[in-house]
């Protein structure tokens, strides 16, 4: 059962001649780790990833810091912790499936790196999932126990509550978190976490298309010039 069609929103981050706007994923990156991150992994992300994009280095590495990892097993086989560096991929919220499913009551939260590439509707289905919780369900739906009313998730039952509610949040550059706020900046975000490479990919493209131009240009000059003495 398809869930109902999300509304179309005019991102900026992915037209052609625009790049992904910095504050926002830092903002972005704020909701995920204070919100989203006790139940979803980001799992194909590595601390380095921020560095340029959202952070400095040192705050990367801070970050990074923050975290323990198991060391590789010594000539005896032990174990040991370290903290976290640059190289390391950010820790997932629950040891393993099971344990996630056992939080949830038996739903699987996936993990969110590629979740706007993987979900037909992209950002804007994102967004509207994660804003489109009604008060209540309307009259005459049918919601099993343990999940929730929401109109876009394909089925309309979810394992995930709402998350976002207004100030919910305290954003470092004064931006008001609001809960659509919040959703815009998580999902612009989670585009990034999806194709970290998308600025660069862009910014290749125009390079590709004004030399190509160039390279027509001067291949047209030459034809004409080897042919002016034939007519
Ligand atoms: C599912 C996003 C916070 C629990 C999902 C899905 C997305 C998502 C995109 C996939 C829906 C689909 O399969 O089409 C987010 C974002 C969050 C957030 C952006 C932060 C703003 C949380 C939190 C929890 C949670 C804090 C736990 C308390 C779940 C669960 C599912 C899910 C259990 C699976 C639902 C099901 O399959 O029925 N979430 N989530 N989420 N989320 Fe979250």
């Amino acid at each position: 059962e398809e869930g109902l069609h999300p509304p179309k929103f005019p991102w900026e981050h992915t037209k052609l001649t625009r790049t992904f706007d910095h504050q926002a994923l830092r903002r972005g990156f704020h909701v995920y780790r204070e919100v989203c991150a006790a139940c979803h992994s980001i799992s194909r992300i590595p601390y380095r990833k921020f560095v340029g994009s959202l952070m400095t280095v040192d705050e990367a590495k801070a970050m990074a810091e923050e975290q323990e990892y198991d060391t590789d097993p010594n000539d005896e086989g032990e174990i040991e912790k370290r903290p976290g560096k640059l190289s390391d991929y950010m820790l997932p919220p629950y040891q393993n499936d099971e344990a996630a499913r056992a939080a949830n009551n038996g739903a699987l939260p996936p993990d969110l790196s590629l979740i706007v590439k993987a979900r037909h509707g992209g950002c804007d289905y994102v967004f509207a999932l994660l804003t489109g919780y009604p008060e209540e369900p309307p009259a005459g739906a049918v919601v099993q126990s343990g999940l929730n009313f929401n109109p876009y998730f394909p089925g309309t039952g979810i394992g995930m509550p709402k998350q976002l509610f207004d100030g919910l949040v305290d954003y470092e550059d004064g931006t008001p978190a609001t809960a659509s706020q919040m959703a815009k900046d998580v999902v612009e975000f989670l585009n990034w976490t999806a194709e970290p490479e998308a600025d660069e990919r862009k910014k290749m493209g125009w390079k590709v298309m004004a030399i190509t131009t160039v390279l027509f240009g001067l291949s047209v000059w030459v034809k004409r010039y080897k042919w002016a003495t034939i007519k």
